[in-house]
């Protein structure tokens, strides 16, 4: 057959070596294996047979088969290096250059901790300094040091979270760990700590058996504060209270106290302040009133430092409690407290460009 002769083969081969230049990437492999591949390339055959020709025609033949396989494997090296080029251009071909860059998530803090701190910071410049205490604490801390009643319905186990930590402590003897439900039994441990004179504010996480609705959370922050020293009056609680007030309003901003109980305090007063969106004359805020009530305060009752062994005698001191929740949503106008535990983002980045 012709095509068996040596002579032929390479006049076979010769037409497909300029072919290659135009092959895609399938077909240049499959021609490299067709061509030179080690076990039935055509070309590797008709070499490994050159042993079997004659002399003269051995040199001849053998001479133009190297030159072609050197020149296969140059056009074969060629072609893929052009294939790698194209399909680089052809990615950079591709990007839409006017393309807006996408847009990196930049934190900023949530309202309710900026809300904290900005607060904190206010008793600060008054001489207030951070205290914080633990989440979970004892009845006696909770409610007892505090004046609570042994039968206050505060105590009460549809009202506060009770754990269970072995032993033979039960709810209302004192001795009971729950969830704390406020932060003034940091008031106590403060005051166990050493003598007068105290300046805190506390702020810290409190938990209570509320339903999960637009103005209820069973877990939520609160700021206590706590002033303790020799000749401390009503007239300091409202001075400190309206300074506190006009720092973090507006300077124009009004209060009012009214009588109120709370067992750790006597005489005991809620506060509002003047509607800070309508200026007092009445919005969907302040629910047409002009007031918003933000604390509870009180001068700290003789029974509590007695209770920390503070003399009652020579010492008074007064003592308050704020939601920075419910003071972040009047201040930011956001209706739904679940708002702020959510975490939605959409949200929050609005929240980080507020003021
Ligand atoms: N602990 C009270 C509450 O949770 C608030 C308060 C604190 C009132 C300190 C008076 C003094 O409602």
């Amino acid at each position: 057959m012709a095509e068996s002769h040596p002579q032929s083969l390479l006049d076979a081969l010769r037409p497909r070596l300029a072919a290659v230049a135009e092959l895609d990437a399938g077909a240049l492999e499959a021609e490299q294996i067709a061509v030179l591949g080690r076990k039935s390339g055509a070309l590797t055959a008709l070499l490994r047979s050159l042993a079997t020709l004659p002399p003269e025609e051995r040199r001849a033949v053998g001479a133009a088969a190297n030159e072609l396989r050197q020149a296969f494997e140059a056009a074969f090296v060629a072609r893929s290096d052009a294939l790698v080029s194209d399909a680089a251009t052809a990615t950079v071909a591709q990007r839409d250059l006017t393309m807006p860059g996408r847009r990196r998530w930049v934190g900023a803090e949530h309202p309710v901790t900026k809300v904290v701190d900005e607060i904190c910071e206010i008793f600060h410049g008054l001489g207030f300094n951070r205290a914080v205490g633990p989440e979970a604490e004892t009845e006696w801390m909770n409610f007892g040091a505090l004046n609570f009643p042994a039968d206050h319905p505060a105590m009460d186990m549809h009202d506060t979270f009770y754990l269970d930590v072995g032993g033979d402590a039960r709810p209302g003897d004192g001795k009971a760990v729950l969830l704390r439900t406020h932060t003034s039994p940091v008031q106590i441990r403060t005051m166990m700590e050493g003598p007068p004179p105290y300046r805190v504010v506390i702020p810290g996480v409190v938990y209570r058996k509320d339903p999960f609705d637009p103005s209820h959370a069973p877990v939520f922050a609160q700021i206590e504060g706590l002033a303790v020293d020799e000749g401390i009056s009503f007239v300091d609680l409202k001075g400190t209270l309206l300074h506190f007030a006009r720092q973090f309003f507006s300077t124009s901003t009004k209060v009012r106290f009214r009588p109120s109980f709370f067992p750790f305090t006597e005489p005991s007063a809620e506060m509002d302040v003047s509607c800070d969106l309508c200026g007092g004359s009445g919005c969907s805020a302040c629910k047409g009133t002009g007031w918003m009530e933000i604390l509870g305060c009180g001068m700290v009752h003789p029974k509590v430092l007695e209770n920390c062994g503070v003399d009652a005698e020579r010492y008074t001191g007064f003592a308050f409690g704020m939601g920075p929740q419910r003071i972040a949503m009047q201040r930011y106008g956001i209706p739904d407290i679940r708002l702020l535990y959510e975490g939605d983002m959409r949200f929050l980045d609005q929240m980080g460009r507020a003021r």
